[in-house]
């Protein structure tokens, strides 16, 4: 059955009416690198999120690089739970900051990591657990939350894919001690690429303002922080005290602007959003597909396809059905399935690490999403369903 739906991985995430607030800012002739347009974003998106600080970067992936820095810096080395299910930079981001990954696989029902699991690893040597909230789904409970308050662990949520999904009625990434957002094409919103690094903790706060632009002492907002670097570094020059080995991760002003335009709509657009996944769940073969996934609080910017059994065959079926129909689809779901397969952790995990992880080995193989945005259609989706419970 070919239906020509097209059907692309995002649609209209940068609309007419946020450029035209581009090309009015940019007629003031004013500063492009980070100015006030940043700082002005931060604090509504704080508000939005419901935290106290953000610092506004240039990636998602540089988000998770800086707070697994800050963690570094606040903490020893050692042990650092990840999901096999997700994006390259959360495992990245552990291992150039000195960490080992510890990988834990994931809770079928929500695509995050088994939150029993994460508890049955934990020991004296875990610094932090570095969780994604993957594709909208929350990965929080009630045991893990006091289970890491009890033991002193701290939590940094990845939610660069699940921006607006709550758990209990609150949003996710104002649970941890940090979290990360990410505004790269086809997410909730985009500013072109860009990051969002949130905190209740000023010192977090503070070093991760630092740690976007260089290290530089004079990023703090604290006056008293500032003193007391130049105070202790008399031979040098107050502007340039690097008190980190930083880098250059910081935004602009133009991002900040599409930012500030996106969050106006953002809580209208994940609504539709929440909609399309229910309708897309409710009519869709829960023989041949999954359709019990954990919904409460969720948010997903994606469509999920995942087949109930391992049937390479219907697996094939799938995938011509997309391309001949101008589905964009990408197979393993978060970040191109389990990362354990991936070349780069080659030498750092023993050999064929990855049959250890059943939950993620299937959504690599088996699992897809598809775009999900805010203008997709109620019979748009029904047909969809229909030709994927055809196959
Ligand atoms: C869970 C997760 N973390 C981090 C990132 C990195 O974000 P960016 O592409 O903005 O660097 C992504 C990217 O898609 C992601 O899905």
């Amino acid at each position: 059955m070919k239906m020509n739906i097209r059907w692309p991985l995002m649609k209209n995430n940068i609309t007419r009416k946020d450029l035209e607030k581009v090309i009015s800012f940019l007629k003031g002739a004013p500063r492009l690198t980070q100015a006030d347009n940043v700082k002005a974003f931060e604090m509504e998106w704080s508000e939005w999120l419901g935290v106290e600080y953000s610092v506004f970067v240039n990636s998602g992936s540089s988000a998770n690089f800086i707070s697994i820095s800050v963690i570094n810096h606040l903490y020893d080395t050692g042990d650092i739970i990840v999901p096999t299910l997700t994006w390259v930079s959360d495992i990245a981001s552990v291992i150039q900051n000195g960490f080992n990954p510890v990988f834990v696989d994931i809770n079928p029902r929500n695509l995050c990591m088994n939150d029993e699991m994460i508890i049955a690893k934990l020991n004296k040597q875990t610094r932090a657990v570095f969780l994604t909230h993957a594709q909208g789904f929350n990965g929080l409970t009630d045991r893990l939350l006091d289970t890491l308050k009890e033991k002193n662990i701290p939590l940094v949520e990845d939610v660069c894919e699940s921006h607006g999904a709550t758990f209990k009625g609150k949003k996710l990434g104002s649970f941890g001690l940090i979290s990360n957002f990410s505004f790269y094409f086809a997410h909730h919103m985009s500013t072109i690429e860009g990051g969002m690094i949130c905190t209740n903790n000023k010192d977090v706060y503070e070093i991760a303002r630092m740690l976007r632009s260089h290290g530089m002492v004079r990023e703090v907002e604290d006056y008293s922080i500032k003193e007391s670097y130049i105070k202790n570094n008399s031979d040098l020059n107050p502007d340039f005290i690097f008190a980190f080995p930083g880098y250059n991760m910081r935004n602009t002003e133009i991002g900040a602007v599409l930012g500030r335009s996106q969050l106006e709509r953002l809580d209208e657009n994940n609504e539709k959003r929440r909609k399309n996944f229910e309708i897309f769940l409710k009519h869709l073969d829960s023989e041949k597909f999954r359709t019990d996934f954990d919904l409460e609080g969720s948010c997903n910017y994606a469509l999920n396809i995942i087949i109930r059994k391992p049937d390479p065959v219907l697996r094939n079926r799938l995938e011509r059905v997309f391309i001949e129909n101008g589905i964009e689809f990408r197979r393993g779901s978060s970040g191109g399935g389990n990362q354990l397969r991936q070349p780069y952790l080659k030498g750092i995990i023993p050999d064929q690490e990855w049959q250890n992880y059943p939950e993620t080995e299937h959504v690599h193989f088996f699992g897809y999403y598809i775009g999900n945005y805010s203008d997709c259609d109620e019979q748009e989706i029904i047909k969809l369903c229909k030709l994927l419970n055809n196959l």
